[in-house]
Order: structure tokens, then sequence, then C-alpha cells
């Protein structure tokens, strides 16, 4: 396929006066469309989308938690997208610049270190930029130190949702009636605000019942509810997505995969909950990232979107499957066969067991479907992590260091033969 694009000036039918761009899209002397681009009335242009082959117009996106894991990978994606991004992130130990090393001299990200609750700045970003939509990605996101500290979890999950949902809303007030239509505020949440699923129960759905079991899990809950109320009381063109398990490039390694990765690579203790057969369902971000594309350019406001892989797996599988990667693409390493790390711990406090995601609705609706398998997802990804010391190490910093002797004592410190810390198996 290679469709052409024609340009010329239209007139406005009433006023008989220049009204701006025309664009025709014209292959092999097929018209496929046009578009009208009204000066001083439009702030994007059409754009054929390079990966689903769908016109799409050029956005600014506000986006929130833009260095963390999954938005620096979805800044990367919307850029190659051509949208222009602005990226609010107060930078956590989570949020890292270096994620967003490929993006440096790129006039079209804007990074701005400061926090979702801190209205005056997110007011100051919204009338300055005047975005077509924000992506809230901006939290606290691991169950364990939600276990060990909540206080944050709320501070930002919950409080910091409200007031960037406040501002927001009073943006949204402030545009003209057809960019208030198009305008979006998709809330990217997750599927442990479901709670926990027993071995046989079907999927979650999006009408499956809230019921968190952690601080993290409740606090997103609590976030979901408020941007679900703001969309049914103001109308606020508001959409939550609730996505299973990602893995990927840049991920902090306080999580299952990359903590598995580096800690196998170093000849460490691989840390197993309880008995490892808590079941999570797995996918990749790029994938992840897709989803929240097509939910931006086709969702429908007030709609919930289930996102997940279709990817169950025990933890001990998943662990499994990681040792067998690094066996392959490190046989020379001496932490081979590297399962001989793996160490059952005690298990976490209200470690929910199954998590399942019936992703029916974005299939069939939107037409998004995941594109790698766990296999491949999860090669790519310890690719990654060998081929990035750099990164790897500016995130081994003592904070990171701390974090790991608080949570895993001696299983997380660098032993040759290491001990079995207490635990069920
Ligand atoms: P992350 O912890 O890697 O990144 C979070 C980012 O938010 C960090 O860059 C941090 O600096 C920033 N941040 C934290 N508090 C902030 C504040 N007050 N103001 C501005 N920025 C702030 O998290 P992640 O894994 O990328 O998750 C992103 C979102 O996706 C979260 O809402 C999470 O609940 C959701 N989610 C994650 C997963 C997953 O498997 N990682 C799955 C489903 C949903
Ligand atoms: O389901 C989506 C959620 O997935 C996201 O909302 C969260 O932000 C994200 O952190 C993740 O939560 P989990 O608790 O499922 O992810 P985590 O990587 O912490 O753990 C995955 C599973 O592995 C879980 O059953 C706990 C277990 N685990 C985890 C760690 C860190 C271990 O067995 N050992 C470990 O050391």
């Amino acid at each position: 396929m290679n469709p052409q694009f024609y340009a010329g000036a239209y007139y406005d039918e009433i006023s008989e006066l220049p009204g701006g761009l025309i664009l025709f899209l014209v292959e092999s002397n097929r018209f496929l469309g046009s578009y009208k681009y009204r000066i001083g009335l439009d702030s994007y242009f059409p754009r054929l989308c390079g990966s689903c082959g769908e016109f799409h117009m050029n956005k600014t996106i506000l986006v929130t938690g833009g260095a963390g894991f999954i938005g620096s990978n979805f800044v990367r994606c919307e850029r190659l997208r051509s949208n222009r991004i602005i990226n609010l992130d107060i930078l956590t130990y989570a949020g890292n610049l270096l994620n967003l090393e490929q993006l440096k001299g790129d006039s079209d990200h804007i990074f701005i270190q400061g926090d979702i609750r801190d209205r005056e700045l997110v007011r100051k970003l919204l009338k300055g930029y005047q975005p077509d939509a924000v992506v809230n990605l901006a939290a606290e996101s691991h169950v364990d130190r939600s276990i060990d500290s909540p206080e944050s979890f709320i501070q930002t999950n919950i409080i910091g949702t409200y007031h960037l949902m406040e501002e927001a809303r009073e943006y949204w007030k402030s545009l003209s009636p057809e960019r208030r239509e198009h305008f979006r505020f998709l809330h990217v949440s997750t599927d442990e605000v479901y709670g926990s699923l027993g071995p046989q129960a079907p999927a979650f759905i999006e009408n499956s019942p809230y019921a968190p079991n952690s601080p993290y899990s409740a606090s997103k809950a609590a976030s979901d509810h408020l941007v679900r109320a703001y969309f049914h009381t103001f109308g606020v063109p508001a959409i939550i997505t609730n996505c299973s398990n990602n893995y990927g490039p840049r991920q902090f390694p306080e999580k299952l995969a990359p903590l598995i990765v580096l800690n196998a690579v170093e000849g460490k203790p691989l840390p197993i909950y309880g008995d490892g057969l808590n079941v999570r369902d797995w996918l990749h971000v790029d994938d992840h990232c897709d989803a929240l594309h097509a939910v931006l350019e086709k969702g429908k406001p007030g709609q919930t979107y289930n996102i997940g892989g279709c990817c169950e797996k025990t933890n001990l599988e998943t662990v499994n499957t990681l040792c067998a990667l690094l066996d392959e693409m490190i046989p020379t390493s001496r932490h081979v066969p590297h399962c001989s790390l793996i160490t059952f711990v005690e298990d976490r406090p209200g470690h929910d067991r199954r998590y399942a995601i019936d992703c029916s609705r974005i299939r069939s609706e939107l037409g998004w479907r995941a594109k790698e398998t766990f296999e491949s997802g999860m090669r790519k990804t310890i690719q990654w992590y060998l081929d990035n010391p750099e990164w790897v190490h500016s995130i081994k910093t003592g904070a990171y260091r701390d974090w790991m002797s608080r949570q895993y004592g001696g299983a997380g410190k660098n032993e040759d033969s290491p001990q079995k810390a207490p635990g069920k198996a």
C-alpha cells in the first residue's frame, strides 16, 4: 500500500472566507478520504498510522508518570506515532530519566519534573500546552511497598488522581465544543482491583465486582471510582483500563521478572513467595501501550476496558521459564542451571492467588490483540537487561539495596550458596 496526500486550500461554505487546508488521500487512483484542517480551530493534522494503517489525528498528550516503566514505553510508542508528549513525572525511586534517553533532543517530548498533586503546575501545563488527552500513569505501583508503607499510595494514587481529575475537568470545560467532544482522560489501572480468583473461576470481566486486597489495589480501586464518578457526574470523557501484569524493558527490578533476571545473572537467590503457585496473567509492555493507544483513539468515554495477555502462569512457571531462557542465552555463566538459585521465601501477606483477564471487549470493539508470546516477549526482555548494564547500574543505588535487604533479608544478599529463608516450601 502506497497512499499519497494531495493538499489544497478550502473556503468556508457559509462565510466564503478561507477556511483552512484540505487533504485528500489517494491510493492507486482510489479516493480513500479527505480531511479538513481548520486554521485557528484544529490543533492537529491527520496522519496515516504505520502500525495499524488507519488514520489518526496527531495529538498533544499530557502523560503523567512518563518516566516510569509503562509510562516511558508509552511515551516512546506515542512519539513513534508522532504525537506530541508533555511528560509530567515527579521522579520517585521508580522514575528514571535514563528511561527517556532515546528522546533526548526531541522537541516534541517535553519533560517536566513535578507532582500530579500540584494543582497550579497541572493547570499551567493544561492551559499552556492545550492537550487533546491526559493519560494518567503516575502512581505508586509496587504491592510489597504498599504493605511496608501505604501512605504514599494514598497520596499519589488517590489524592493525586483527584487533583489531576479536578484540573482536567476545569480545562475540559474551557475547550470549544468540538475539542471538548474529542478530549479524553485515560486512567491506567490494574486487574488487582478485582481481587483474587479461585482456580476454576472465569477470568475478570469489566463488570466483575471490585474486591481489592492490598493497600496498593485499594488505592487504585479508589482512584478508578473517582474517575468513573467524574464521567457520570460531570461528563468528563474519561476511560479506565484495567491491565494484567506487564513485563518488558525498563521495569524497576523490584517486580518479579526483572528481579529474577538480575539476581540470576549475579548468582543471587531467586526468591519465590509461598508455594510459588500464585497465578499471574502476563502481557508485554508494548502490547499494553498498543492497547492504550487503541483506547485513546477509539475507546468510548465512560467505558472500562480490560487488557490482558491471556497468558496465565504460576510464578514457579514464570521463574523456570526465565531460568531456562537465561541458561540458553548465557550458557557460559557459572550459574547455569539458573533454576538451582530458586529459593522459597515467606509469603506476601494477603497474597492474591490468581488473576486472569478476559479481554474480549477490547478485542471485539477496538480490534486490539497482543502480538508477543510469553516466550518471545520474555526473551527480548532478558536481552534488553543483558544489553543495558548502565541502566541496571543506575538503578542499584543505596535506596534499592536498602529495599532489597529490608524486603528479602538474607535471601536478597549476594551469597554463593543461598540459604533458604523461612517459607512454606
Ligand atoms: P512505575 O512505578 O514504574 O512508574 C510510576 C511513575 O509515576 C514513576 O516514574 C514515578 O516517578 C511517577 N510518579 C509517582 N508519583 C508521582 C506523582 N505524585 N506525581 C507525578 N509522578 C509520579 O509504575 P508502572 O509499572 O509503570 O505503572 C504505571 C501505571 O500502570 C500505574 O498506575 C499502575 O497501577 C498501572 N499498571 C501497572 C502494571 C504493571 O504490571 N506494572 C499493570 C497494570 C497497571
Ligand atoms: O496485575 C497487575 C499488577 O502487576 C500491577 O498493578 C502492579 O503495579 C504490578 O506491580 C504487578 O503486581 P504483582 O504483585 O502481581 O507483581 P510482582 O512483580 O510484585 O509479583 C508478581 C508475582 O510474583 C506475585 O504473585 C508475587 C510474586 N513474587 C514477587 C516478587 C517481587 C515473588 O514470588 N517473589 C518476589 O520477589
